[in-house]
């Protein structure tokens, strides 16, 4: 990927932890393939974000090759982008110690999806789960990131990440890029199906979320039974009716038509209608997808090989910055 202009740097993760869900789509993976020919993309199946959950070998190990050939299916060209593996490249969890040592427990202690997945996981609260966020900021940091695309939730670890880089900075001089958060108006929260007060999640019940594999008639079945309110009126009013508001939000995202044009072309007509146009929105924009994504998943010796060459590029670009950091830290020379 060595162009002969210097492109700003896009960075971005997803967990090999489950199936993706139609959040992951509408908040990250849909605007990863946008990217790629303007910026230097670099997407990673952070595998080791993944084990601060107790995960099963086997199925950790499919998954990582399913969430790449889902990177691929996507639209994400390995000749334009690296897509590789996080525990392929050391240097993430080299640079992570460092910066461990550059961030407070306070800051750890204020986040928020910690807090959330602590009580989910109340038998495991691992060190690791309490400093996921400062391997998140290695990730981004050494790649000379400029920016980085995730939906909403995300927004509090990358506020920590950069908070980390001008910390580090303030003490060595500029080694570090200052990243900043590339979050979409409408998708950057996809709400659970069945307690659309939450946000959609690959580790909830099955009912509560569409899986990106999802077929036709599933997509259906679940729109369907999606949880709405006891009116009638379609209205886009997140507070007093999240589900509804929801529904219009995916339509939204996946259209581009703005919630208050929905609702207009939609007066009068009721929720049955509503889910209809839902389940043809998401039917229309994921079915190239899942075609594109039975061919690759297929053949596991290309998925292998597309990792196998990212992780070099990627290595040689995280060494650069890791290497940079020793030196300016201290460590012995070599
Ligand atoms: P994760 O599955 O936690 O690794 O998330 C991967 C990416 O998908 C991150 O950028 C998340 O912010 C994004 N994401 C996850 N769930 C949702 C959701 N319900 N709505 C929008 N974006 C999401
Ligand atoms: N923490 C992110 C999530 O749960 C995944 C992630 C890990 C990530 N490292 C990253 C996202 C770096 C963007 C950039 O969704």
């Amino acid at each position: 990927m060595e162009t002969k202009e210097k492109r700003p740097v896009i960075f971005s993760g997803i967990q090999p932890s489950g199936m993706l869900t139609l959040g992951n789509y509408i908040g990250a993976l849909r605007r990863f393939s946008e990217l790629q020919d303007q910026y230097d993309c670099i997407y990673c199946v952070v595998d080791e974000h993944a084990i601060t959950v107790r995960q099963n070998p086997a199925d950790l190990r499919r998954r990582c090759l399913e969430l790449t050939a889902l990177y691929l299916a996507s639209g994400l060209d390995p000749q334009k982008s690296i897509l590789y593996c996080q525990s392929h490249v050391s240097a993430h969890a080299e640079l992570a110690w460092i910066l461990n040592c550059f961030t407070y427990m306070g800051e750890l202690n204020r986040m928020t999806q910690f807090k959330d997945k602590s009580a989910k996981h109340a038998d495991n609260i691992n060190a690791g789960l309490f400093t996921y966020p400062v391997l998140m900021a290695a990730d981004i940091l050494l790649y000379q990131t400029s920016y980085v695309p995730v939906g909403a939730d995300q927004k509090q670890h990358l506020e920590l990440t950069r908070d980390i880089a001008q910390r580090f900075n303030g003490v060595y001089g500029d080694v570090f890029t200052v990243p900043e958060p590339l979050i979409s108006k409408t998708g950057g929260r996809v709400m659970s199906l069945q307690e659309p007060e939450r946000k959609m999640s690959k580790s909830d019940p099955e009912d509560t979320f569409i899986s990106l594999i999802d077929d036709p008639d599933t997509i259906r079945r679940k729109i369907k039974r999606a949880v709405t309110d006891s009116e009638s009126e379609i209205r886009f009013d997140p507070e007093n009716k999240p589900g509804v508001s929801n529904l219009l939000n995916i339509i939204s995202a996946l259209t581009g038509e703005s919630t208050d044009d929905i609702c207009a072309g939609m007066a009068g007509q009721g929720y049955g209608a509503l889910k209809t146009r839902v389940a043809d929105c998401v039917i229309e924009a994921l079915s190239p997808m899942q075609a594109e994504y039975k061919k690759l998943i297929a053949d596991k010796e290309y998925l292998m090989k597309v990792q196998a060459e990212s992780a070099e590029k990627a290595a040689y670009l995280a060494q650069k910055t890791l290497r940079k950091v020793q030196k300016k830290i201290g460590f012995a020379a070599r």
